[in-house]
């Protein structure tokens, strides 16, 4: 008999990983084209169609399109959206808008999943400041993925990132997640919360770490078409996510493009080689860098 306390984490042997960082490729290369597609005068769904041939040529299957009825294989967020925009052909992205863009795909039957945000053409300062806050929580967070740690040491770190970077509201309704076979999997990744709680990471997890802030409140709300998320006070808002895996040797960022280098990664304090891997050691260090500071009381969520 077995007992536990928590619903099981699927747990993947080292091959099965590889097959993942297949599918995490198709995701990096597919978000790698879209944003270079970025401009103003482009639709939005424009770019889901771009996305959509890109995923199916290299072999794989949008994992969003059909996903609880979503039409698109991409979700395209715009300024005060947050998550979940709905790609629109009446949606034309101009100079100086931000725009979210979260994919997902199916490759043999495993999932990669990650969201990049960017601006169009030339944006306010305080936008770049957005987006770059954003991008190094999520960073802070992966730097945590490694064995023995706790997972709401990924939450604390997220969150402590946000509060280092600026007077921002986080998000708390929307979460990362396992993934795996499916892409939302046990566990919720929440993006705020004490340390050392849930359970312990272990070799063979694989976490989608995905923060979610705005300019302004914290508070979203869902649009009456069903999915797209918005700040409640129109603040503009900024989306990243990675699929990473908990490898023995570190955290292994398995939607990151091969090669690419992250500058706000290296600000973090973890280092990428050519496959995403980020080596424990440069990782832990970062970790062990404070896990001391207690912050907001505990919520449940939506998976992001
Ligand atoms: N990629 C989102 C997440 O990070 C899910 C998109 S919702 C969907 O969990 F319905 F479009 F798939
Ligand atoms: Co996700």
């Amino acid at each position: 008999m077995r007992l536990r306390r928590e619903p099981a984490i699927q747990i993947k042997v080292p091959a099965q990983i590889e097959r993942m960082y297949a599918a995490g490729q198709v995701v990096a290369r597919t978000l790698a084209v879209l944003a270079h597609a970025v401009r103003p005068g482009i639709t939005t769904a424009d770019l889901d169609a771009i996305a959509e041939r890109e995923i199916r040529d290299a072999g794989a299957v949008p994992s969003f399109l059909g996903y609880s009825g979503y039409p698109a294989s991409i979700c395209a967020s715009v300024n005060e959206q947050v998550v979940h925009g709905i790609p629109n052909g009446g949606q034309r992205l101009r100079a100086g808008d931000i725009i979210s863009i979260d994919c997902g795909a199916i490759l043999d039957g495993w999932h990669g999943d990650a969201a990049i945000s960017l601006g169009v053409g030339e944006i306010d300062p305080a936008d770049q400041a957005l987006l770059d806050a954003c991008e190094a929580s999520m960073w802070a967070g992966i730097a945590q993925a490694v064995p023995g740690r706790h997972l709401s040491d990924i939450s604390n770190a997220v969150e402590r990132s946000v509060g280092a970077a600026g007077n921002y509201g986080l998000i708390r309704e929307y979460t990362g997640h396992g993934i795996g076979t499916e892409m939302h999997m046990e566990p919720a990744v929440r993006n705020y919360g004490l340390p050392g709680q849930g359970p312990r990471l272990r070799t063979g997890m694989a976490l989608a770490i995905e923060p979610m802030i705005t300019r302004g409140g914290r508070h979203v709300a869902e649009l009456a078409d069903g999915w797209t998320v918005v700040s409640v006070d129109s603040s503009r808002a900024a989306h990243f996510e990675h699929t990473v895996a908990i490898a023995a040797d570190g955290p292994w960022v398995l939607t990151a493009l091969a090669g690419e280098k992250s500058a706000l990664a290296e600000r973090a304090g973890v280092s990428l080689d050519r496959r995403g891997l980020i080596p424990a050691a440069t990782a832990v260090t970062r970790a062990d860098d404070g896990l001391v500071k207690r912050t907001g009381p505990g919520g449940d969520g939506d998976v992001g």
